[in-house]
């Protein structure tokens, strides 16, 4: 936005300037608002203060991938439907791809990327490596941070609870089995660490 303005006006400094006095006279704070005088948004993503210069409505996929800059989470059905964009909202799994950003600040959001760093996590991704669970791989990112989730609230999942809990996260390769099979391990895992 700044380097439009620039480009589009004989007398840059003063458009920016006269942008900012605006967003002051609307009581936006200058510094945390854009040039437009939109204020910006700050998403505490990953454990970071993200401070992201986009609109509420915009999905919160969309913000963590093209804004952010965390791209483990990926674009499959844009619906809610298939749980490829599935984050952690405070601790919960949660379809990033129909969840606007506005509704989450004030939120821990966590995505797949940074997934190491909790050792539920570590614990499922070893899992995954071990049981050679990824066909083409492109659900799994959704996949691990729902068998994350469920782990932390459920330690020991029959395999009807993992089938509960995994229903939403669809896998066009079919690697069910060998995803219900992780979770077992990692379950197991964690408990003999606990031991
Ligand atoms: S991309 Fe979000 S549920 Fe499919
Ligand atoms: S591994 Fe290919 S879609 Fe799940």
């Amino acid at each position: 936005m700044k380097h439009l303005l620039h480009e589009k006006s004989d007398q840059p400094e003063f458009v920016c300037c006269a942008v900012r006095a605006a967003a002051v006279g609307r009581g936006l704070d200058p510094i945390t608002s854009n040039y437009a005088g939109v204020l910006m948004i700050t998403l505490k993503l990953n454990g970071q203060e993200h401070p992201l210069d986009v609109t509420e409505d915009m999905p919160l996929l969309w913000a963590i991938r093209d804004v952010a800059g965390y791209t483990g989470t990926k674009f499959g059905c844009g619906m809610g439907l298939c749980g490829s964009c599935t984050v952690h909202i405070d601790g919960l799994p949660a379809r990033s791809c129909i969840t606007p950003v506005g509704s989450v600040v004030g939120q821990s959001v966590a995505t797949i990327d940074n997934l190491h760093s909790d050792p539920v996590g570590q614990a499922v991704q070893q899992a995954w490596l071990d049981g050679g669970v990824a066909q083409c791989g492109f659900c799994q990112g959704g996949q691990i941070m729902s068998a994350t989730a469920l782990l932390k609230v459920n330690p020991k999942p029959s395999d009807a609870q993992i089938e509960e809990a995994m229903i939403g996260n669809i896998c066009r390769c079919g690697t069910y089995n060998r995803i219900k099979t992780a979770i077992h391990q990692a379950a197991a895992h964690l408990q003999e660490a606990k031991a």
